[in-house]
């Protein structure tokens, strides 16, 4: 990988002369697919809605550069110009996002490969292999260019690495990748003999006597190798982040002085870049999000939020694209309601968003994303959306006080691991069903609905300071992270684990001994198998709960061990199903079923008891505000969402005492005593 020393943190670079603290507020621009007549009117527009940010030239590779040889970037100059005399800064991209059509004519080796062997041809976007030098070399040429050319330019705040990379190419199976993995390979274990032991090649005789027999997993007879497959998602990651590293030394060797990020997705069942990993690579963290329609849609948006918080260690991060209204990419493309545009965008401000963007300025006429909706729709100016739109501009410039406020971190954190997800949904398991994050957002779901803040954050985070810390399914517990969670425990801490966590090491080879593994003693429980269930089955718990998915015979090996659930029925039953445990001043609990969002608060709300965390909400909000508190040296910033259709009383709410800052909706004298429809309220607290 690539590296360069990495700077204190860097924020956006507002243009000279007006360096006041304010939320940022903007969208992806397009320019290039309109006439030039309609870009004095989008300026115009911008203003009108608040807009001071935009990111630019995204998918502008083929108009930047027309051919090989010539380039283009007369109507970019232009561009920037108005942007800049409109007073709008601009988070440029690097614009190496989707090759242009002479590029992959030229180069048809850029092109990436499926597992079976199939090339993803040009025609829609994001076309290349992460790991071809061709690409990589075209890439970082135009990257100089416009490094070069616009990195002086006063408009210019931030630098767009690519655009959400490993959105459609995170897994190359091609040569290119073949070879990039094995030196990976070589690098992570350095001897063969080490690499044969940590993917376990005796079985299957699948011994290696040379690098050059590695491949990716391809599409194979049977079950691929896991800790091969493991390990080429570690590839796959670190291979987009090589890819990120390598534009990003460009641009820092000619602008060190302008910071450098690049959109995460940290949402939904996108999983296949570790960005905890990369939060290191890039100046500040950006993210984009967009709802997933189902019971669990508005938890998902938090959960999501909160987790880029903890990716960012709190700083503050720009949300770089959530939609206005309906995507295009669902079997059914919802519209929003009325009030749903400006709750997400909020929602996300709460949990450390700093700026606050859409996916796109104005709605395409042509093209695939035509259906997609925009800060300007296809009616126009004169709109619903637009008014909603111009709306949120002025909520966010209330809230500016709030910029450069970190997210306060909550007493209580969920555990979030890639290694685990990745390793926990591997075929050839006790069961093909087990959904990792969908486990862990239950559990999210179930801190919402007791009202209780709960942090969402990487494994590799400081998680010592927290009292009380949920793992769902961690099932990659290497020795040194065993260590954290029994020092964690030993030093006070609550610890929630469940069902198939602490299986394998960081080389997915089984902890032997008992279940589960490296947990065991910790919990004081031994299981000896697994008892999966069949998609429609349950089982009872004799406190009333119904469990699914998985049971297993838990045993109990530790005197200290209560049994806080029995099994009733199935094979387990008179079996324990949920065990808890002292530790000197701390505490660790088991949850061998999975429960599901709606009766995981009455498992949770004992702990949280037990571990003396309360709600701060008062008792008819719990469940319906999502509480999240930003914090600086002078004041707090309560947050405060409605998550259902129906107003919310307050009373009684500890932080009513501060000073309503901004709502989502036309504020009366009152407007701290409640919370309108879907509204959301910014209370400021003096400290
Ligand atoms: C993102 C992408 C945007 C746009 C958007 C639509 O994946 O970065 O360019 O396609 O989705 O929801």
């Amino acid at each position: 990988m690539t590296t360069s020393p990495s700077p204190a943190p860097r924020w956006i670079r507002w243009p000279e002369g007006d360096r006041s603290p304010r939320l940022g507020y903007g969208a992806d621009y397009n320019p290039e697919q309109w006439p030039r007549e309609v870009w004095a009117e989008d300026v115009r527009l911008m203003r009108e809605a608040g807009v001071n940010i935009v990111s630019l030239a995204i998918f502008s590779w083929a108009r930047l550069q027309p051919t090989k040889d010539t380039w283009d970037f007369g109507w970019l100059d232009e561009v920037m110009e108005l942007l800049h005399e409109g007073g709008i800064a601009v988070d440029l991209a690097t614009a190496t996002a989707s090759p242009p059509p002479w590029l992959t004519a030229l180069h048809p080796e850029i092109l990436p490969v499926t597992r079976t062997g199939e090339t993803l041809w040009p025609g829609a976007r994001q076309h290349w292999r992460p790991t071809s030098p061709v690409f990589r070399s075209h890439a970082l040429r135009l990257v100089e260019e416009l490094a070069a050319r616009y990195g002086r330019h006063p408009a210019l705040a931030a630098w767009h690495v690519s655009n959400e990379l490993g959105c459609h190419n995170v897994y190359d199976y091609s040569d290119d990748a073949a070879g990039a993995f094995r030196l990976w390979l070589r690098d992570r274990y350095q001897t063969l003999d080490a690499l044969n032991h940590a993917w376990g090649t005796s079985f299957w005789s699948q011994h290696y006597s040379a690098w050059e027999q590695i491949l990716p997993p391809r599409l194979a007879a049977s079950h691929p190798n896991p800790t091969q497959q493991l390990d080429f998602k570690r590839f796959s990651s670190d291979a987009l982040r090589d890819h990120l590293c390598a534009e990003r030394e460009v641009l820092r060797r000619i602008t060190p002085e302008v910071p450098v990020t690049t959109n995460f997705m940290v949402m939904g069942e996108t999983k296949g870049m570790d960005y905890a990993s990369w939060a290191e690579d890039v100046d500040f963290v950006s993210n984009d999000h967009y709802v997933h329609p189902g019971p669990q849609a508005l938890d998902e948006l938090s959960f999501s939020a909160n987790l880029v918080s903890g990716i960012a260690a709190h700083r503050p991060w720009y949300l770089m694209e959530h939609s206005t209204s309906a995507v295009n990419w669902q079997p059914v493309n919802r519209a929003k309601l009325p009030g749903e545009l400006a709750r997400d965008s909020l929602l996300h401000v709460g949990h450390g968003a700093d700026v606050v963007a859409f996916f796109q300025w104005r709605q395409s006429a042509a093209g695939a994303e035509k259906y997609h909706s925009a800060m300007v729709p296809h009616a126009g100016a004169d709109s619903e959306v637009f008014r909603a739109v111009t709306a949120l501009g002025r909520t966010l410039a209330a809230l500016a006080p709030v910029a450069g406020s970190t997210r306060r971190p909550a007493r209580a954190a969920i555990v979030f691991d890639w290694d685990s997800w990745w390793a926990s949904e591997h075929d050839s398991h006790p069961t093909e069903l087990l959904r990792y994050r969908q486990e862990a957002l239950d559990w999210y779901s179930a801190f919402l609905a007791l009202g209780v803040r709960a942090d969402v954050v990487p494994a590799r985070a400081d998680l010592s300071g927290y009292d009380l810390l949920v793992t769902p399914v961690l099932h990659v517990v290497p020795a040194e992270l065993a260590k954290r969670l029994t020092d964690f425990v030993e030093g006070g801490g609550h610890l929630v684990a469940t069902y198939f966590s602490g299986i394998v090491d960081e080389n997915d080879h089984v902890h032997l001994g008992g279940y589960p593994g490296a947990l065991r003693s910790l919990l004081g429980i031994r299981v000896e198998e697994f008892a999966p269930l069949p998609e429609d089955a349950s089982v009872r718990l004799d406190n009333g709960c119904t469990g699914t998915l998985w049971t297993e015979a838990v045993t109990v090996t530790d005197p200290s061990v209560l049994i806080l659930a029995g099994y009733s029925d199935g094979p387990q039953a008179g079996r324990a199903a949920i065990t808890h445990r002292r530790v000197g001043p701390g505490t660790a609990a088991y949850v061998s079923t999975r429960l599901g969002a709606a009766q995981l608060p009455e498992v949770l709300a004992p702990l949280l008891a037990a571990a003396g965390l309360d709600s701060e909400l008062p008792a008819q909000a719990r469940g319906r505000v999502d509480l999240a508190v930003r914090e600086d040296d002078g004041a707090e910033y309560w947050f405060l969402t409605n998550r259902t259709a129906e107003p919310i009383d307050l009373s009684g709410l500890s932080g009513l005492d501060g000073e309503p800052l901004a709502a989502s909706w036309p504020m009366e004298d009152d407007a701290a005593a409640h919370l309108a429809p879907r509204g959301v309220l910014v209370l400021r607290r003096p400290k």
